[in-house]
């Protein structure tokens, strides 16, 4: 693996799911050592980006490189995490058991659990069934899974969807503590609140990239006092595609 290499260049990846052409040609390169932003509207694209990145998504054209290895590359699996929107985790297991479990899926190392239990708040519910817990904790717990390996990149899709302020607050830190230790982190949201959490945006709607910037230079470009003002602004200038059109 080059330690050059950008941690995802995507080249006019195009990507169609069922009859309709979700993905319209994204051509987008994010840095190492980043909390980059995957925001826009639901439907918009997300979700089958960060697919095609972790190499679960069939590509209909164009290229997507993580870490410099064709996505989906066996040597990446260890080196990328994924929490997927809906947490694929085992309900009849407890949070400790699960990570026992994906740990060895893994190969990780028996110590990766308790960290990862600390990072993410959840030390107190490691015995708890996942069925009993909150939706915010059943997210976290799916988070914890994709830290266990301590991977260069963590994709992660909606991770502070349903969280109480004070927990959002605490993950956005955590997110910005593990870019300082090199990792990049790609995360995405409906909820434009979030843009002013991240260091770099990449805003979608219906299938395109829109706009690639940094918090600051949305609100500049713009003349918007909030993000959510910024982006209604950008996607105007955008026009829709239409239904089947590629
Ligand atoms: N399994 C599927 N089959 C057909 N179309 C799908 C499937 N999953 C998602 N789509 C469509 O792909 C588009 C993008 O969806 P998605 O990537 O989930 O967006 P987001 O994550 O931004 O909400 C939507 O129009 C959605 O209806
Ligand atoms: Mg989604």
């Amino acid at each position: 693996m080059p330690d050059t290499a950008p941690a995802i260049e995507c080249e006019s990846l195009r990507v169609r799911r069922g009859k309709k052409l979700v993905l319209h040609g994204i051509t987008v390169t994010v840095p190492c050592g980043q909390v980059v932003g995957l925001l826009g509207p639901s439907g918009g694209g997300k979700t089958t980006l960060m697919r095609s990145i972790v190499g679960v998504q069939r590509i209909a054209s164009g290229s997507v490189q993580v870490l410099g290895l064709p996505s989906g590359d066996a040597r990446l699996r260890r080196l990328v995490g994924y929490s997927t929107q809906a947490a694929s985790i085992y309900d009849d297991l407890t949070v400790r058991q699960n990570l026992s479990y994906f740990r060895s899926v893994l190969g990780a190392r028996a110590e990766d659990i308790d960290r990862v239990l600390q990072e993410t708040a959840l030390s107190d519910t490691a015995g708890q069934l996942v069925a009993t817990l909150s939706g915010g904790q059943r997210s976290r717990v799916s988070l914890a899974v994709a830290m266990l390996s301590s991977p260069p990149l963590l994709v992660l899709d909606e991770p502070t969807v349903g969280l109480d302020p004070v927990l959002r607050e605490d993950l956005w830190n955590l997110f910005h503590d593990l870019a300082r230790g090199g990792s990049t982190l790609l995360v995405s949201s409906h909820v434009m609140d979030e843009a002013t959490r991240c260091d770099r945006l990449l805003l979608m709607r219906d299938g395109d990239l829109v706009a690639d910037l940094t918090p600051s230079e949305l609100l500049a470009r713009t003349g918007a006092a909030t993000a959510e003002e910024a982006f209604l602004a950008i996607i105007r200038q955008h026009p829709k595609h239409r239904a089947g059109g590629s």
